[in-house]
């Protein structure tokens, strides 16, 4: 069974979409656990809908938050074994990547290298590539590292953005390229056909 912990910071969209596939996906997934770094996210509504206990995690101490040491005791409690950042906007500390090498996977909204880092997150993503007239954009998943948006790149699907005529029809179309990769690479990782070599990622078929 991979069980996944999601981290969410918004409306939760793409949790939504991983609970879709979960639910009719035969590899066996389940989420066992959604965090959040504020409360009152739609996100948290979604998952609550889906009987999913809720955290609220701070890196600083502060009450009716988990720091993220007591949030990996909860997690190793819970048989975490892949962490999903879907939207989530805050950095994860250092020592908590260290904890989960190759189990840390974001997804970002455009196709990396390109328009990523700090800063380059929501709607400043499709704005930086409307700007640069792109032709196509797209969704990337990588894995997390100490760096924003550096982990090695694990999949990533393209979108045609030549007719589009604002950032915001990017982001739509983006969006819906994120419901179905995120969910597909999961799933990947519950199959255990995600496979590093050499630095490079494969996906077996
Ligand atoms: C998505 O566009 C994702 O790529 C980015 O944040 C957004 C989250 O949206 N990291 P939602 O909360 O999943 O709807």
């Amino acid at each position: 069974m991979l069980r996944i912990a999601v981290f969410v910071s918004g409306r939760g969209s793409n949790l939504q979409a991983i609970l879709k596939n979960v639910s009719h996906s035969q590899n066996k997934v389940e989420v066992s656990a959604v965090v959040g770094n504020k409360p009152g996210i739609g996100a948290f509504d979604i998952a609550k809908d889906s009987k999913i206990p809720t955290y609220l995690v701070s890196a600083m101490a502060k009450e009716g938050f988990l720091t993220y040491t007591q949030l990996a005791k909860t997690f190793s409690e819970l048989n975490i074994n892949l962490i999903v950042l879907a939207g989530f906007l805050k950095k994860i500390p250092d020592e908590f990547v260290d904890m989960y090498p190759d189990r840390i996977i974001n997804i970002h909204p455009a196709l990396l290298p390109s328009f990523g880092g700090k800063g380059m997150y929501g709607h400043f993503v499709h704005e930086a590539v409307y700007k640069s007239s792109a032709q196509i954009s797209g969704a990337t998943v990588h894995f997390v590292n100490k760096v924003y948006d550096e982990g090695l790149i694990i999949a990533q699907r393209t979108v045609d953005i030549s007719r589009c005529s604002s950032s915001e029809e990017i982001a739509d179309e983006v969006l819906k390229i994120e419901h179905k990769l995120l969910p597909y690479v999961i799933d990947k990782f519950a199959q255990n056909k995600v496979k590093i070599r050499n630095k490079r990622v494969y996906i077996e078929d």
